[in-house]
């Protein structure tokens, strides 16, 4: 079985290692929305200590999406040149380079978003207490093809690959989720119809970047609330995430937030062992895992195919580069 340092190839990109660095909000854009020095000081060290995959931060597709003000915006052309700077210097590392691309949906403020947050349904949401406006079913096309719109200059700036965000309570996962899509048209209802929007914008944005290039889903496979999103309802969507054309599957969950307090090492590994039952593209799990020997056995016994390493690459930005030591005297 191949561990942590075998290398890994899908959809014709080739990483070095299986070590991710996970999407992490540096949150030190410009108010357009655009990567500033400290966003080179936040990736390249990390870069250069040997991570395979480093996925950058949210960044979002429209200005109603954004989450902070200083988040990365992807929203417009003018954005290429400068994401384009940033992708350069992180592959020049030898690092492979993805952005996720986003839109909060109903988890932001108007303060931050200038207009009342747009939802599924005028339901709180978990993580602000409010609710959002309900959008409208003849609103969700200029969406899909804002998210198409933000993959095609992800590609355009030379990044090798795009990872949309469907996890965290974001937009696509307040679609998902029962809790906070309560809509009666042909967007919710069953899973059937709560996923129809999510596959949507993967078409869309997989027909946007054309048939070759590496398309990645940041799945909320579980939203970790009574009621809401269960692995087995995430089981039936996965499979058709793919065939709607994702490449990879990046596992994690919670609709309220992505590190629940308490829990153990490797946290969502049950929900990515879960998920690669069901497809064949390869899955990163996240969640918990500082030990690189942890994280070598998790790939090893074929429990996820690549291992995100969030805050312990944000304590120690030489975390992979003594990962492969270290696995290479064991
Ligand atoms: C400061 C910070 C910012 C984060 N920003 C994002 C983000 O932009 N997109 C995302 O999908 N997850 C984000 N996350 C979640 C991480 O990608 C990761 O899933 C989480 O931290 C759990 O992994 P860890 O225990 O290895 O840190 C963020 C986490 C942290 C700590």
């Amino acid at each position: 079985m191949p561990g942590l340092l075998t290398p890994l190839e899908f959809k014709g990109l080739v990483l070095r290692n299986r070590i991710v660095m996970p999407p992490m909000a540096s949150d030190v854009a410009t108010p357009e929305g655009e990567p500033t020095r400290r966003h080179y000081d936040h990736y390249l060290p990390r870069a250069r200590g040997g991570v395979g995959l480093v996925i950058v931060e949210h960044s979002y597709i429209e200005v109603r999406g954004r989450l902070t003000r200083t988040q990365l915006g992807i929203h417009h052309d003018g954005m290429v040149e400068p994401f384009r700077r940033l992708a350069d210097a992180i592959r020049e590392t030898g690092a492979r380079v993805a952005v996720q691309i986003t839109h909060a949906g109903g988890a932001t403020t108007e303060e931050v978003c200038g207009t009342r947050p747009v939802g599924p349904s005028e339901v709180p949401h978990p993580r602000t207490g409010k609710a959002p406006r309900a959008l409208g079913e003849d609103e969700l096309p200029a969406l899909v093809e804002a998210f198409a719109a933000a993959a095609r200059r992800v590609r355009m700036a030379g990044f090798d690959a795009v990872e949309i965000h469907g996890a965290h309570g974001f937009l696509l996962n307040q679609f998902l989720s029962p809790l906070t899509n309560q809509r009666r048209d042909g967007y919710g209802g069953p899973l059937e119809r709560r996923a129809r929007f999510p596959l949507e914008v993967v078409r869309a944005v997989r027909q946007a970047v054309g048939p070759d290039y590496p398309v990645m889903y940041r799945l909320g496979a579980a939203d970790n609330l009574p009621g809401g999103l269960t692995l087995e309802e995430a089981q039936a969507v996965a499979p058709r995430l793919v065939e709607a054309g994702v490449d990879l599957l990046d596992i994690s969950g919670g609709l309220g937030g992505s590190r629940p307090a308490g829990a153990p090492p490797g946290y969502f590994v049950p929900l990515a062992v879960g998920i690669k039952a069901v497809v064949k593209v390869p899955v990163v799990v996240t969640g918990g895992i500082t030990d690189p020997h942890f994280a070598d056995e998790i790939v090893r016994e074929g429990k996820a195919d690549l291992v995100g390493i969030g805050r312990a690459l944000l304590a120690d930005a030489d975390w992979a580069k003594k990962a492969i030591a270290a696995l290479a005297t064991s």
